[in-house]
């Protein structure tokens, strides 16, 4: 990640790490990895087969096996595991949604500038429609799957008996919190194409019984139903602080008493909102892909959540290298007693009379 850059030589530098994301740009786009699958090649067998030049050839692979992507022995090459697994379209781990967001990303950012003379996405023209919702769905649920078990093991839902993921895109979280809590009921709220793709992926999930899916636009509709928990991960980079406001309290009417909001997103930690660099720079995204979204400060956030009336507002400590953010975790409940704990608090005072 870029620190300070204070020396000409540093600025070089930080503008020149374009050249690796460019070299595995360059693989994906030749298919090498699926190419050379689990086999060993030299460079004139791999030439011919992926029909370009061996000198282009040899100096890309050189520098894909200095990356660690692949194996290099004299003038022999072959797939490290990642080479043959996720980046692997005839493998069954292949992460090709995810694969291909980031290669279009690329093109994206060349577009930058216009974003900040317009202030407006880069295709604002262009209507979201359901294709470009499903691929994004499988996008985020390929960005997602080691993450979201990470998260669900480390978020104590205590005695919770429904989840709503909101703006849950492929359920990826949903199906986490399922598998860690047997006894939760949970539901992806989203719109109806990333809803197909939750389907389908949930359909071979131990936990589908236990799931189910709530198509609204919830930017403009309320929320239907209760819920004890809603999870809200990385949709409040989407929109503007208005916008979220009034999101907010949509969500808080839709939470039982004593009910929990819960937030991950790209959040900035410092007063004058540029860190962690990964969050500010994440903010370049929404300005590039969104109509009025950008990244915000943990504490406009928290203000936020006390005008919607949420109490108990705090950061969720999550072990650093699980986390999807540095400090990426917030949450804040509504007022009153879980069900559970009116139950209990009843029994306890049931047996205190009979002593
Ligand atoms: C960046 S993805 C995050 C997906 C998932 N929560 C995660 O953390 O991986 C944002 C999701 O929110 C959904 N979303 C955003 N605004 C929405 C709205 N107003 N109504 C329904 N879904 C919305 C998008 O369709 C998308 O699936």
């Amino acid at each position: 990640m870029t620190q300070r850059i204070t020396t000409f030589a540093e600025f070089r530098d930080a503008i020149s790490d374009y050249r690796l994301p460019r070299v595995l740009l360059a693989a994906l786009e030749l298919d090498l990895f699926t190419v050379i699958g689990d086999r060993r090649w030299t460079m004139p067998t791999l030439a011919k087969e992926l029909n370009v030049s061996e000198r282009g050839l040899s100096i890309l692979c050189r520098n894909l096996a200095s990356a660690g992507l692949l194996r290099k022995r004299g003038s022999v090459y072959r797939n490290s595991t990642l080479g043959a697994t996720a980046l692997n379209a005839n493998h069954r781990a292949y992460r090709g949604g995810y694969l291909n967001l980031i290669r279009s990303h690329w093109t994206d950012w060349l577009r930058l500038v216009e974003s900040v003379r317009s202030g407006l996405p880069i295709d604002h023209d262009v209507p979201d429609g359901p294709d470009y919702r499903r691929q994004f769905t499988w996008a985020m649920h390929h960005r997602t799957l080691e993450i979201a078990p990470a998260i669900a093991a480390q978020l104590q839902l205590g005695q919770a008996q429904t989840l709503l993921d909101l703006g849950g895109g492929p359920g990826t979280y949903a199906l986490a919190f399922l598998a860690k809590n047997p006894w939760l009921r949970a539901t992806v709220c989203d719109r109806e194409a990333a809803l197909e793709v939750a389907k389908e992926i949930a359909s071979t999930h131990k936990a589908r019984g236990r799931l189910s899916y709530l198509p609204i636009d919830f930017s403009k509709e309320q929320i239907p139903g209760t819920y004890d928990v809603i999870w809200y991960s990385n949709v409040l980079h989407i929109y503007s602080p208005k916008e979220n406001q009034a999101i907010f309290r949509r969500v808080r009417a839709a939470l039982n008493p004593g009910g929990r909001f819960i937030i991950q997103d790209a959040f900035l930690h410092d007063r004058e909102g540029l860190c962690p660099v990964e969050a500010s720079l994440f903010a370049a995204s929404m300005l590039l892909f969104t109509e009025r979204g950008n990244t915000y400060t943990a504490s406009e956030t928290v203000t936020w959540l006390r005008q919607a009336g949420f109490v108990s507002i705090k950061p969720v400590p999550i072990r650093k290298g699980t986390e999807d953010w540095e400090g990426g975790i917030w949450e804040a409940s509504v007022r009153g007693l879980r069900p559970r704990m009116i139950a209990n608090q009843k029994g306890s005072n049931r047996s205190k009379k009979a002593r």
